[in-house]
């Protein structure tokens, strides 16, 4: 079966909206999300208008800054400084990739720890590492936790999760997050040994590697929760290209209990999370 990562993006997202007015009406509080893009990566802009989009309709306020390609990195920073102290601003996203001239490190830094609604900075993600609750956490992480328990219910404790990456904003966060489930946890990666032998034996296989349908179905334990994170644009005989995860859907769905599609899976939960993040931090710093 599917698991449907639009329908729950809806769901939370109507349960966000609620929150949103009860904050405005009990103190006086609109939570604002700040995206800042540098560049023009056609990607970038179709996630930034959605982002822009999903926010004013849950009744939040949503502000845009565009900045040219050639921005100098301090030119980045200052406006984050501007961001940081300005009070109607409760998260700020820095839309990556950045221009190769931009330390990106630094820029993520920069972000004031209590707007940072992405996750991604070290006070964030050491926080997350140590278990502390105040720690905002990566959207995407957030997200595939969500789905995993939409299937097998709340408590994960115990199953054995196989994350497949192990980058700053996918595989080490959702480790971590379903190591806070009690799960049993491995990390794979590009040179992990056995890769199949190695995922078949998941409950849970998370699959985040960026590589068109690499998982087959030969890697699934049958009856497994399989959440696949990739999002890759592959040719197609009419030049439109199509959409398809880490996961080869098509082999993979007949064995697992419960799959994410690509489209309309972990995709829409990570901007859903994100609207989550900045209603937090208007709750707890506005
Ligand atoms: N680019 C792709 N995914 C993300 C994300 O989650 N956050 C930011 N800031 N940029 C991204």
């Amino acid at each position: 079966m599917n698991i449907d990562g639009k329908a729950l993006a809806q769901e939370l997202r109507d349960t966000l909206a609620v929150e949103v007015k009860q904050l405005k009406d009990e103190r006086g509080i609109t939570p604002g999300l700040t995206v800042v893009l540098v560049g023009e990566d056609p990607a970038s802009q179709v996630y930034v208008r959605n982002k822009a989009r999903q926010t004013q309709e849950i009744g939040m306020i949503s502000n845009k800054i565009d900045l040219p390609a050639d921005t100098s990195q301090q030119a980045l920073l200052d406006q984050l400084h501007r961001l940081n102290s300005d009070p109607a601003v409760h998260g700020i996203l820095v839309q990556l990739p950045l221009p190769s001239h931009i330390d990106e490190a630094l820029v993520i830094e920069t972000i004031a720890p209590e707007k940072d609604v992405d996750g991604f900075h070290p006070m964030n993600s050491g926080g997350l590492c140590n278990g502390d609750p105040n720690a905002l956490v990566p959207c995407t992480p957030q997200g595939c936790i969500m789905l995993a328990k939409k299937h097998l219910g709340d408590n994960l404790s115990g199953k054995h999760a196989v994350v497949i990456g192990r980058s700053n904003i996918v595989g080490k966060p959702v480790a971590l997050l379903l190591l806070q489930e009690s799960c049993t946890v491995t990390i794979a990666h590009s040179r992990t040994q056995n890769l199949p032998e190695l995922c078949a034996q998941a409950d849970i296989l998370v699959a985040a590697v960026g590589r068109p349908e690499m998982v087959k179905a030969e890697w699934i334990k049958p009856g497994a929760t399989v959440i696949d994170v990739g999002i890759n644009r592959i040719p197609t005989d009419d030049g439109k290209g199509r959409l398809v995860g880490d996961v080869d859907y098509a082999e993979a769905q007949p064995v697992a209990g419960a799959i994410t599609p690509v489209p309309g899976g972990v995709g829409p939960m990570t901007i859903a999370c994100l609207l989550k993040n900045t209603l937090e931090a208007a709750r707890r710093f506005g």
